[in-house]
């Protein structure tokens, strides 16, 4: 166990966070849809290596999470992408549930698939490289969502598969993502972000898996999207460790979020909020896909050629992300750039 605990450490520690790099093939096709780029391994892993080669892996990213494909491929310098990552100090990670279907009996709602074989996939991604893994459960607010039944389900599968991967000697991200979908209150967001999590700690525990070696992977606390509600920064980081606080086990060591569709500056400012009230355990930091990726990717689109160009904007926004870790972020530094 204590390599799990050491493991997780280096992911989440010294302002570190983790690259969410681990889009399906689907997923990414269309984000370079978005940007006119087509969709192929080799864009793929272009844009991917322009990152994990950037100089901010060292300082700023502790981990990375890839995709079945990235973890396959092969880097222009022959290393392969586990090595490359592992080069910089990082540690490699891996998606590994098989994505999120319609749930039977409550049809809007959904359940995270991927447990059957999961033993002996798990095994040859520890071959590959990875020392930790990430499964999300996805949540919606609406009138009678989530139900009973879709808080349960994906308590279980992700309690299930926690256990799986430590047996594998890898650390377990557990991604239990209420989305932003929506015209829910702040307060609804954490009455049931609060609920969620909860239900996820009693299956982890009754499963037996070691909360110490394992990273809470969860959204903030924000109004939907279509809520009309004005919230400051420091409501959502108020509300943010309201929740933690009540509904994680203080065992947990680290705490990544993920961005859910906030701007890049506002998952920034919103960490760094809740990094300046922090006063649990907790070690809070990002995982951040979009909110680390998107000014790069469009810089990327445009100029395909431009390393050092990309590398500068994920480098800025890696800096940033990694200060609000340290609850060390202002505007002014973000608008140096
Ligand atoms: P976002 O930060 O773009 O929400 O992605 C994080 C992630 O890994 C979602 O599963």
């Amino acid at each position: 166990m204590s390599e799990l605990y050491s493991i997780t450490e280096k992911i989440i520690s010294k302002g570190k966070g983790i690259l969410a790099a681990d889009e399906s093939t689907g997923t990414m096709t269309k984000r370079l849809d978005a940007v006119n780029v087509q969709s192929t391994p080799e864009n793929r892993l272009l844009f991917r290596e322009t990152l994990l080669s950037s100089e901010s892996m060292v300082d700023c990213i502790g981990g990375v999470i890839l995709y079945d494909e990235t973890i396959k491929q092969i880097a222009s310098n022959k290393k392969t992408i586990p090595e490359l990552i592992s080069s910089s100090g990082a540690v490699p990670g891996i998606k590994v549930d098989t994505g999120a279907k319609v749930l039977a009996n409550s049809k809007n709602e959904k359940i995270t698939e991927g447990l059957d074989g999961l033993r002996e996939r798990l095994k040859s991604y520890y071959e590959l490289g990875a020392r930790f893994t990430k499964w999300r459960g996805v949540y919606i607010i609406s009138d009678k969502c989530p139900s009973k039944l879709a808080i349960h389900s994906n308590a279980h599968a992700l309690a299930r598969y926690a256990a799986l991967v430590q047996e594998s000697g890898m650390v377990p991200i557990i991604e239990p993502e209420v989305l932003m979908d929506g015209d829910h209150s702040s307060e609804d967001c954490l009455k049931i972000t609060s609920e969620v999590l909860k239900k996820c700690y009693d299956e982890l525990i009754l499963n037996k898996v070691d909360l110490k070696g394992t990273i809470l992977k969860p959204n903030m606390i924000l109004p939907g999207i279509h809520s009309k509600e004005k919230i400051e920064s420091k409501k959502i980081a108020e509300f943010t460790i309201k929740c933690l606080a009540q509904s994680v086990p203080s065992e947990v060591p680290g705490v990544a979020f993920l961005s859910g569709g906030q701007t890049e500056e506002e998952a920034t400012e919103n960490l760094n909020e809740i990094n300046k009230l922090n006063k649990t355990n907790f070690t809070i930091t990002y995982s951040y896909g979009r909110a680390l990726q998107q000014s790069a990717l469009k810089f990327w689109s445009k100029n395909i050629k431009d390393i050092s160009g990309t590398q500068n904007i994920f480098n800025h926004r890696a800096k940033m992300c990694s200060l609000a870790a340290q609850g060390k972020w202002t505007e002014e530094i973000e608008n140096k750039h």
